[in-house]
């Protein structure tokens, strides 16, 4: 509705136009407008509500009650359209929209031909369908041969909010409008690619529906599939939505389908045990959610490793990441290049600060495209450092914001369905997902729940990136680093460079962080978690919890470390290492005095000046 509410205020929906509603509720009409009327009011994605527009929208609805397997429910939305048909001279064009569980569209459909509602004999008669579109490779099959008996496959909408989406759709203007990237877009130059889709929600009362779906149903198999057919796809020949979906479905055919030896060394599943939310407060673990089994096996987390078996793709890893009740909201795609030849840098401090480049699209909440590549450093030696330049929609566009389903209801109308899934790419994206639920149920997971809610997810799957010499792309904004107090004092210039900088490691109980005695390479930062300071003995001398650092002593002094560190807790931690810590000490002398202060203050460690490996300090030090 408020889609539809949208698209009226910015004058893209007919005059000519009416809608019914149908459901089980026993309401009229008129009180079917005094619920949407209050409902759209809070459910409204504009700025300002448009009273004028709304007040002419509403004549436009009806409502007609009844239950989906009463063939009267039918004859009744029959004579209903008719009349609407006559009223509104909507010329015969009828577009069924069944937000309904799947098992309902074979009935319903069977019923809307009895009726005589899926042929026309003047205008059009088409039909949308939520997702999920099957529960598994078999049953899409099945769920497609029901709806082919009633309706044309031209006739047939599979929704998927994700295209909906601006900053997905985007990805197709970007790759084939821009000569920039595409003569990269390829093995020879790219190192790998990511994509993550992270929620702080949990089911949210959707419990029943989740405990059958579980993550890879509810979005690895759509919406991540979806985008990674329009990143990894060849040019179409037009912007012709047969020319598109043609490609899509060529690409998704092209998914190295995993043997059950592969699931086992490709993929990663969670499900998060109780925890807290962002704002501090409790969250409970899945298993505690209403309409869930308290032993639960349902996956609501997964990271996986796919390849691409193509001439453009071969060899180069997907890394795919869905979760639920992380710890920060964000869709994010990485595709990060292979490193520039390093050989002229060497002889230089630059050679061991050469990075891949990395370009982000940032679908959502921000939605920005991020380039970050290298730039010298100012100053007399031949330095680099990693920069970056974003594109930000706020800046370049002033559309409203939108529900993402404004594009897809109008496309339908005009019946164009580029946006749409067809019957083969919905079957090759569950051929690839197949394997991986038939491993996962033949050998349910014993460790769960393996993730506390609002952390950065199971340690595994770190690891599962990490086996391949890679990193997952953490997105720290501004607000995360304001959160830790060792940076929040530190000017913006700062901030936004220790935000490229920072690298995510995860922690299980009993780890080992920092051994006594080793060659410190880093320092931590405490984002979620508890950890204990052991000294020679295993004794605990102190614990530190979120928002504290540790490791910085042996950086500062080069020095072995003093002390052995390990987790009490699950730990998620902002790992800064040694060439970028020494390079902010350097730039930016606020940091490199609070370290100091803090770190004097809680080992009572009396650095000398003459000690500190760096001028800055020393001078800091007064040394
Ligand atoms: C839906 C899933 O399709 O997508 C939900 O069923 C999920 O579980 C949602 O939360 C995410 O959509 P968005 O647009 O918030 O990323």
């Amino acid at each position: 509705m408020p889609a539809l509410y949208n698209l009226a205020c910015d004058g893209l929906l007919p005059k000519r136009f009416a809608l019914v509603g149908v459901a089980m509720d026993e309401l009229t009409t008129e009180q079917f407008r005094a619920k949407m009327s209050t409902d759209i009011r809070q459910f409204s994605t504009r700025k300002q509500f448009d009273d004028e527009v709304w007040s002419d929208f509403v004549r436009h609805l009806s409502y007609s009650p009844g239950a989906f397997e009463d063939a009267t429910t039918y004859a009744r939305i029959a004579a209903l359209v008719t009349q609407l048909d006559g009223e509104w001279q909507t010329e015969g064009n009828v577009l069924y929209y069944l937000a309904v569980p799947p098992p309902l569209f074979g009935l319903i459909s069977a019923h809307l031909a009895r009726a005589g509602g899926t042929a026309a004999d003047r205008g059009w008669r088409r039909v949308v369908v939520e997702k999920p579109f099957g529960h598994d490779l078999a049953s899409a099959i099945e769920l497609s041969r029901e709806l082919l008996k009633h309706w044309r496959e031209d006739q047939i909408y599979r929704i998927d909010h994700y295209l909906g989406k601006e900053t997905v759709q985007n990805l197709l203007a970007f790759r084939f409008s821009n000569g920039m990237f595409e003569p990269l877009w390829n093995r020879n130059h790219i190192d790998h690619i990511q994509l993550a889709v992270a929620e702080t929600v949990g089911v949210e009362g959707r419990g029943r529906y989740y405990e059958r779906a579980g993550v890879v149903r509810d979005m690895i198999q759509n919406h991540m599939f979806q985008m990674l057919a329009y990143l990894c796809m060849e040019p179409p020949i037009s912007f012709r939505p047969e020319a598109i979906r043609n490609e899509k479905a060529k690409v998704l055919d092209a998914v190295r389908i995993m043997r059950p030896e592969d699931v086992l060394t490709n993929t990663v599943r969670g499900q998060y045990g109780r925890g807290r939310k962002a704002d501090g407060t409790d969250a409970v673990g899945y298993r505690q959610e209403p309409q869930v089994d308290p032993q639960s096996r349902t996956e609501t987390f997964a990271a996986i490793k796919v390849f691409i078996d193509n001439w453009r793709w071969e060899g180069v890893p997907i890394y795919l990441r869905s979760g639920k009740a992380l710890w920060r909201r964000g869709t994010e795609i990485l595709v990060q290049l292979k490193k520039a030849p390093e050989v002229i840098f060497r002889e230089t401090p630059a050679m061991e600060r050469l990075e891949s480049n990395q370009l982000i699209f940032h679908i959502q909440p921000d939605q920005e495209i991020e380039v970050r590549f290298q730039a010298k450093h100012p100053g007399p030696s031949m330095n680099l450092q990693k920069v970056n330049m974003r594109f930000d929609y706020r800046e370049a566009f002033q559309a409203a914001r939108a529900t993402g389903y404004e594009v897809l209801l109008y496309h339908c109308m005009l019946g164009d369905a580029m946006l749409f899934s067809r019957t083969d790419l919905v079957e090759s994206a569950w051929k690839i997902a197949q394997p991986i639920l038939d491993v996962w149920a033949a050998s349910p997971a014993e460790d769960f729940p393996n993730y506390p809610a609002g952390s950065w997810g199971p340690k595994a799957a770190f690891d599962l990136i990490e086996r391949d010499g890679r990193k997952w792309l953490e997105v720290v904004n501004r607000s995360v680093i304001e959160q830790v107090p060792l940076f929040s004092a530190c000017d913006a210039i700062f901030q936004h460079n220790i935000a490229m900088a920072l690298k995510p490691e995860v922690y299980a109980p009993g780890d080992l962080i920092v051994r006594k005695g080793d060659i410190g390479r880093e320092m931590y930062v405490l984002v979620n978690g508890e950890v204990e300071v052991l000294d020679r003995d295993g004794t605990a001398l102190a614990t530190l919890g979120a928002g504290s650092f540790f490791g910085e002593i042996s950086l500062l002094l080069s020095e072995p470390r003093t002390a052995s560190v390990r987790a009490r807790e699950y730990c998620d931690l902002f790992v800064l290492d040694q060439r970028d810590f020494n390079r902010v000490l350097r730039d930016h002398p606020e940091f490199a005095r609070s370290i100091l202060e803090a770190s004097k203050a809680r080992y009572e460690v009396n650095i000398a000046a003459e000690q500190a490996f760096d001028r800055q300090v020393r001078l800091l030090m007064g040394g």
